[in-house]
């Protein structure tokens, strides 16, 4: 048996090496500097030739990549890379050098809190996701020392939330009740969550919406026991970002997540997932990468996240989140992206994302009896599990990556999930003819395996 199992944890790595590593004999490493440096145009070059080595990577723009590129259309990349270029070398931490991009980061975050309804709240921008919960978490445990002597810090996070709560645990030392959700409404079950909380509890946590099936936690509920035991509510709206805000003006119906509920103390949204609501998504190659706004219900709270150091050799060191030196080119960017999607552009790609999103849901709810969706989602995410003995969800996924499709394997339970972006919408069709197709040959043609693997995020290889 443990053969068994070597050999196929063997082949998965095969899998997993295949699909990430270039292979061939005409692939060139570049692993030590040129001794002389090389013209723009030879960069430029070698740099297609590489797209041409991870051929599967570059297909994004036909639409069949689930989340991962968000992407604007190409006027919108042309207007980012207009910013990028004029702040190509500036940063953030200098503010009397580059007063510009001092101002375009206090407008991302005042525009953000007055979309999350709390125009006067506080906020900063971080370099993505995962960086505004970590200093969430971070927050809450400062402010919990320090207002009501919490040394041994605990947070209670949906079984469901992004792994960037572990890993800000895992970083800040602060213990995990990880709760799990109800399995048909797929909400965190909210008597788990009452009871894991204890005097330790610095934080609980709700998504809207969460990331392996998109559905949205019980954001009321979850304020009213924040709000009883006197702790923190992180609403973690990374992949809601600029679509979930917009649900309620485009017409389906929607429940209320943001700072309108009570007890909510801060919330998390990518920038960088809103330039042109997922212009394309899918969960790695989004229009450009580096953007996100922690927002806090007050100034006071967020005082718990910034660095300061008055006796540093180097001078007073002052510094808002985890990075010193940032990027005021990716500033730049998603507040040129913001003035040129305005509300109107960010409701009309909700309209569209969410309508084939919704779309799809129904067709496999309807229409494919082999198949049922996770929970209820409302927004631009949608997770299918098999209710059929004889269909392996694993080996349709393997069919639709044969298919050309790069959807995302989640676990518990074995479920696909599709993050729609702009680029989907006009292959929804396309999508579901396929995934009938590979519902009837993973059925009357099974290979036994299932191998697609459910890879999301992982360690550097080879070369450092
Ligand atoms: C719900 C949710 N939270 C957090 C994150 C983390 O964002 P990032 O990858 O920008 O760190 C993601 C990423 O997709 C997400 O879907």
């Amino acid at each position: 048996m443990r053969k068994k199992v070597e050999l196929e944890l063997g082949q998965a790595k095969l899998d997993i090496e295949k699909k990430l590593v270039p292979q061939g004999k005409g692939v060139t490493r570049h692993l030590s500097l040129p001794s002389t440096g090389h013209t723009s145009e030879w960069i430029l070059e070698e740099m297609a030739q590489m797209d041409v080595e991870g051929e599967s990577h570059t297909n994004w723009k036909h639409g069949k990549l689930s989340g991962a590129v968000y992407h604007g259309g190409d006027d919108l990349c042309k207007v980012i890379v207009s910013a990028f270029e004029r702040y190509c070398v500036s940063n953030p931490l200098h503010p009397d050098v580059f007063p510009a991009i001092r101002k375009m980061e206090a407008e991302i975050v005042a525009m953000c809190l007055r979309l999350y309804n709390n125009p006067d709240g506080a906020g900063v921008t971080t370099s993505g996701g995962t960086e505004s919960i970590i200093m969430s978490v971070k927050t809450h445990r400062d402010w919990a020392r320090a207002t009501k002597g919490i040394t041994e810090p605990e947070i209670v996070v949906p079984a469901s939330a992004h792994a960037a709560f572990d890993k800000g645990a895992a970083y800040l030392k602060i213990k995990v009740h990880t709760i799990p959700v109800d399995p048909v409404t797929r909400k965190v079950d909210l008597k788990h969550v009452s009871r894991a909380i204890n005097p330790n509890t610095i934080m609980i946590v709700g998504s809207a919406i969460n990331f392996p099936d998109g559905n949205q936690d019980d954001i009321i509920a979850l304020g009213k026991l924040a709000k009883r035991n006197k702790i923190g509510l992180h609403v973690d709206c990374c992949l809601g970002s600029f679509i979930v805000p917009f649900l309620e003006k485009a017409g389906y119906p929607t429940d209320l997540f943001d700072f309108r509920v009570e007890g909510v103390t801060a919330i998390s949204c990518d920038t960088h997932k809103l330039t042109g609501p997922y212009l394309y998504h899918a969960h790695s190659t989004h229009t450009y990468q580096g953007n996100s706004v922690i927002m806090y219900r007050n100034a006071e709270l967020r005082t718990y996240q910034y660095y300061v150091n008055p006796t540093w050799t180097g001078g007073v060191y002052a510094s808002p989140s985890i990075a010193g030196s940032r990027p005021g080119s990716l500033i730049a960017g998603t507040w040129a992206a913001m003035q040129y999607m305005g509300s109107d552009g960010y409701l009309e790609s909700c309209k569209s994302i969410v309508g084939a999103t919704r779309a799809i849901a129904k067709t496999i709810t309807t229409d494919i009896p082999e198949l049922y969706v996770l929970g209820n989602p409302p927004a631009s995410v949608v997770a299918f599990a098999s209710k059929h003995p004889q269909v392996n969800i694993r080996e349709v996924g393997d069919v639709m990556s044969k298919k050309g499709w790069h959807l995302n394997a989640i676990v518990q339970p074995a479920a696909v999930h599709i993050a729609v972006t702009r680029l989907t919408v006009p292959v929804v069709d396309e999508f579901i003819a396929d995934l009938k197709d590979a519902i009837r040959e993973a059925r009357t043609n099974p290979s036994g395996k299932g191998t697609m693997v459910a890879l999301y995020a992982c360690l550097p290889v080879e070369g450092g």
